[in-house]
């Protein structure tokens, strides 16, 4: 039986313009997530050990947006997949993390729980929480995703880029391929968005939040860095959602031009009826894993 998860948020509620803030801008928090021992070398050397090994995203990647990679694990250790991860360029992601393992599971339960509290009103539902394991100096370019995030900081420097929801960061088009899945989350980026960007260098205790389908990019520190993505619906989330996949069938039908849906409208209700009916009318395929394994990660990997 894990023992319980601590206090999550150490300042306890969030403060009125905290509060109003929340989902609807990026804010940053402090969080005490980050001295558990299972974020130690040896702690995430045995969870590595104990995790479905087909579950670890293993990605390694380059300077440019299209230079990512998809590996496997191959005949390796916990404890020399994580000095590989401190030698080499690899990004792992522990999908479904909080299914699979029961200390990140309760993690996930008292974040959501200590947020419930905090915010009056709020509504999280299809929860998830990823553990991120990635190498010195490691990228993610820029990308948006479709449910709402937050970024928990637990180990090493990382710089995140976070850009407006807005014309030219993001066109309307790009947004519904995005949530139709016809392609990944990757999207356009120019040099010139970062005069845009917000900025923020996380450390251990930092956690960041921004508003759904924002795009990011991200650029690791000297260290190796250890995260948690927290990706979540509200019934608001969901609408959203919804409503941009409604758009993209209705650009395809009839060249609707739908937009960026930024604010809540009352046309997500019909959009949001259509969106459910084309769910059931055209199944949603599992999205697709568009790289194909080129590596294996195993005893003796260098990059
Ligand atoms: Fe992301």
């Amino acid at each position: 039986m894990p023992a319980p998860c601590p206090r999550v948020f150490p300042s306890g509620p969030f403060d009125a313009k905290a509060r109003r803030a929340f989902g609807s801008a990026v804010t940053r928090h402090a969080h005490d997530l980050g001295g558990d021992k299972l974020f130690t070398d040896a702690g995430l050397a045995e969870l590595l050990d104990r995790y479905p090994r087909e579950d670890v995203g293993v990605y390694t990647m380059g300077e440019g947006p299209d230079s990512w990679r998809r590996g496997r694990l191959g005949d390796i250790s916990g404890a020399e997949l994580v000095q590989a991860v401190k030698a080499g360029n690899l990004w792992l992601n522990l999908r479904g993390s909080s299914a699979r393992d029961a200390r990140l599971g309760a993690m996930n339960r008292q974040i959501f729980s200590e947020l419930k509290r905090a915010l009056p009103g709020f509504m999280p539902f299809r929860t998830d929480l990823a553990l991120l394991i990635s190498s010195p100096g490691a990228r993610v370019s820029y990308h948006l995703d479709v449910p709402r995030v937050m970024l928990f900081h637990v180990r090493g420097r990382k710089r995140i880029f976070v850009y407006p929801r807005e014309a030219p960061f993001i066109a309307a088009r790009d947004l519904e391929r995005v949530v139709t899945e016809t392609t990944t989350e990757a999207i356009p980026y120019d040099r010139s968005y970062d005069a845009g960007a917000q900025v923020f260098d996380l450390a251990q205790g930092d956690m960041l939040s921004w508003p759904q389908n924002g795009p990011h990019r991200i650029e690791n520190g000297p260290d190796l860095n250890v995260s948690l993505s927290v990706e979540y619906m509200t019934p608001a989330a969901l609408m959203r959602a919804n409503a941009v996949l409604a758009n993209a069938w209705l650009r395809e039908r009839f060249g609707y031009e739908g937009g960026l849906e930024a604010r809540p409208a009352f046309s997500w209700l019909p959009k949001f009826a259509l969106a459910r009916w084309l769910r059931v009318i055209e199944p949603r395929q599992a999205r697709p894993e568009t790289l194909a394994q080129t590596f294996v990660v195993e005893r003796g990997f260098t990059g």
